[in-house]
């Protein structure tokens, strides 16, 4: 058997969309942080992790919160049997191993603590780590990675720009109706039959006209529908959980995407 098809088999299941896979590996290659936007459940975080096991890179995933400190990415001294000992944070780690630093939901951390990052991510690649006086220059394996859903972001919750220019940005989207079939039979091993219909109520619920939600429905919930639905779940019960109730409290709406839901499955 061909070596090279038995890595890939091994790394977490990642389904392209187009080049992001070659994008990502150029970037890694010329030292250069990136930026993924996209919204819930498109497939960001398991595109890091395949990406991260592709490039035999150990990955520090952070998620950042708006009580998210400097000292929480950098390190800090803690204090154990009578001594200051110092304690690496992620990012650190992620510099010394030459390793990928992962900051999901980065709109969500304070501007003051998205600036320890700059250094980093521009052509000096150091982390300066004040207290204790060290600089770091980031070996060639180091690459920073952020992520953030661009449906949420109000004015206070965006990157600065100085923050956001030192990235190369790729703009992630919900898969074509083949693609996701694919992502579910992939990812599931259900029936494609089974995968085409949950793919075509997503197709529906996502161009729904009079009904407000406050985000569209995600790879991520027809996955728990195969998932619930491969193990004797019926299909009405199945995407009423793992999709409608999901995606909205409102019972009216809940109603009405129920009903998208039994014409697909003939109900
Ligand atoms: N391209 C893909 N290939 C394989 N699986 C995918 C893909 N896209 C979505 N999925 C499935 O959807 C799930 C959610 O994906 P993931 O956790 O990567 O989303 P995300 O974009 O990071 O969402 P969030 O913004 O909520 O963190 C995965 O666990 C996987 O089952
Ligand atoms: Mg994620």
């Amino acid at each position: 058997m061909n070596a090279r098809i038995e890595t890939e088999a091994t790394l977490p299941y990642y389904a392209p969309s187009s080049d992001e896979v070659t994008l990502f590996e150029q970037a890694w290659r010329n030292r250069l942080p990136v930026l993924i936007k996209g919204p819930t459940g498109c497939g960001k975080t398991r595109f890091v992790a395949h990406m991260a096991a592709k490039l035999g890179l150990p990955l520090y995933t952070v998620a950042c919160h708006d009580d998210l400190s400097a000292a929480d990415l950098v390190g800090r001294h803690l204090i154990g049997d009578g001594k200051t000992v110092w304690c690496d944070g992620p990012l650190t780690r992620a510099v010394r191993e030459g390793g990928i630093c992962y900051l999901d939901e980065v709109v969500e951390a304070r501007k003051d603590t998205t600036v320890v990052l700059h250094p980093l991510a521009d052509d000096r690649r150091v982390l300066p780590i004040e207290r204790t006086g060290e600089q770091l220059e980031a070996p060639s394996g180091f690459m920073l990675v952020v992520s953030y859903n661009p449906g949420y972001q109000n004015f206070l919750k965006s990157l600065k720009p100085s923050t956001r220019q030192r990235f190369v940005s790729l703009a992630f989207d919900f898969p074509t109706a083949e693609r996701e079939i694919g992502i579910l039979t992939g990812e599931t091993a259900c029936d494609p039959m089974l995968a085409r219909r949950l793919v075509s109520i997503a197709g529906s619920l996502r161009t729904l006209k009079d009904v407000d939600l406050e985000e569209a429905v995600s790879t991520r919930l027809l996955v728990y529908a195969a998932r619930l639905i491969g193990s004797g779940v019926a299909p009405l019960v199945a995407c009423r959980a793992a999709i409608v109730e999901s995606l909205t409290d409102d019972r009216e709406i809940a109603e009405a995407l129920m009903e998208v839901v039994a014409a697909t499955f003939g109900a």
